[in-house]
């Protein structure tokens, strides 16, 4: 099975600071760091970390180099970047005591991608290789629609939600990953049996991931529905923490593992990284993983 992740790269400017700002009101920070982030850049590294064989696709601009050279470093494929005039996507992430966030997003080159460097991209794929898709660039519908129609195994996390997802093709999907927002938006539930039921009413099939942040993470399919808890660790910073997440409960799944192993290692992978600042360059390799999971199973 190849596998090709087809999304975002972006800058990550990091602030520091004790508590968010209010409405109005002006905080001074303490520490500003520039990390490699995009949801599509974190899962890639995921996936790669967790040992899989990954390529990568999407778009960066005229500064995106740091991002193209840690991918490289890290050992995922880059030769399918595009490269764009202007831009490359970038995040103003405020992050508090707790480790929680706030963002805002600079789209720049993960907005310049088009249905025919999509297609040229998907030419080199067949029935059975995996794609995975956030939201974070332009053509994720197209992409989810010609993936599908290949018979490529298509896992969306449709993150960061835009009520424009409501309108993208569910049932193309085969794994769908969601956060409790993100499944609450799409399905209209709160509490997970019948979200992740009427999320899998929608597609024709698969299964459904939802994760519950310090709560666990849930699997569901036709066949039913399987909990884990989230361990509990000290947060620093929890940017990329899904993402985390996301590349490792794939990786785990396609190697064989099942649903509950998967999540469960998923859980440990994002428990590790939220214990340091930054995404990407702080996603542990899958012996710190099992390392941990030895150390709290
Ligand atoms: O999921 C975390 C990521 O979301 C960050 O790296 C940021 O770039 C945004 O895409």
């Amino acid at each position: 099975m190849k596998i090709l992740v087809f999304g975002s790269l972006n800058i990550d400017k990091v602030y520091t600071m004790p508590s968010l700002p209010m409405q109005g009101e002006t905080l001074t920070c303490k520490r500003y760091e520039v990390h490699v982030g995009g949801k599509g850049l974190n899962q890639a590294v995921s996936l790669c970390k967790a040992g899989a064989d990954v390529s990568m696709a999407g778009c960066v601009g005229t500064d995106g180099d740091l991002l193209v050279e840690f991918l490289r470093s890290t050992g995922v494929h880059t030769d399918k970047i595009q490269r764009t005039e202007g831009f490359t996507g970038h995040a103003v992430i405020l992050v508090d005591g707790n480790g929680q966030n706030q963002m805002v997003m600079y789209p720049g080159a993960n907005w310049e991608i088009t249905p025919e460097y999509c297609d040229k991209i998907l030419d080199e794929y067949e029935a059975g290789d995996l794609i995975l898709l956030q939201y974070e660039t332009t053509q994720v519908g197209y992409l989810l629609r010609k993936a599908h129609e290949k018979g490529m195994l298509v896992a969306w996390n449709p993150s960061a939600f835009v009520p424009a997802i409501l309108d993208e093709p569910l049932e193309c999907v085969d794994i769908l990953l969601v956060n409790e927002y993100e499944g609450q938006c799409i399905s209209g539930e709160c509490a997970p049996e019948p979200m992740t039921a009427a999320l899998l009413r929608r597609m024709n099939g698969g299964a459904v991931v939802l994760t519950l942040g310090g709560e666990g993470a849930v699997y569901a399919d036709a066949g039913g529905m399987v909990r884990v808890p989230a361990f509990c660790v000290d947060a620093v910073d929890t940017t990329g923490a899904g993402d985390t997440f996301t590349g490792y409960f794939l990786h785990s799944l396609i190697c064989g593992k099942t649903p509950e192993e998967a999540l469960r290692t998923a859980c440990a992978a994002s428990a590790i990284v939220v214990t340091k600042p930054g995404a990407a360059e702080t996603i542990p390799d899958r012996e710190t993983v099992e390392c941990f999971l030895r150390a709290h199973c």
